[in-house]
């Protein structure tokens, strides 16, 4: 092999690694910046409504939910979940420092995207 070619070769692989390095870190900073609604539906709903259904109380689903119709209603209802009948439910409440205002709308876009749920 001629030396020019053994450079070629060992600048073309250190730039194939520099590349990767790059990709990795873009990749992996990105997904730790940005939490995304379908990651906090998963982590605070999900154990209860996975797909928008209610694993405790299948009657009351979030899928077609009435509280879906607004960003404002679903905010208050998670804030303080009450019933129909004014009574407390099952369901635990989601103050500010449990969910976030703008963690809460991502949860609620997230929300509209489950077949059967809409505004
Ligand atoms: C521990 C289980 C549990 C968790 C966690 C939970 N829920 Fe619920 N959810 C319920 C139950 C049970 C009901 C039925 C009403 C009740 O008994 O409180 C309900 C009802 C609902 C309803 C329908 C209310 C209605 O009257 O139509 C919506 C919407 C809802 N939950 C959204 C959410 C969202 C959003 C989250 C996550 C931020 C969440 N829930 C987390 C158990 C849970």
């Amino acid at each position: 092999m001629k030396k020019s070619t053994i450079w070629f070769l060992f600048i073309l692989s250190v730039v194939g690694w520099v590349l990767f390095g790059v990709t990795m870190i873009f990749s992996g900073s990105t997904a730790l910046a940005a939490p995304d609604g379908a990651n906090l539906y998963a982590h605070h709903c999900g154990a209860c409504h996975p797909h928008g259904g209610n694993k405790i109380n299948p009657a009351i689903p979030l899928t077609g939910s009435a509280k879906t119709k607004s960003l404002a209603a679903f905010t208050a209802y998670n804030r303080n979940p009450l019933k129909a009948d004014g009574s407390k439910g099952v369901m635990p409440a989601f103050p500010k420092d449990k969910i976030s205002d703008q963690e809460m709308k991502l949860i609620y876009d997230y929300s509209l995207t489950l077949p059967g749920t809409s505004k």
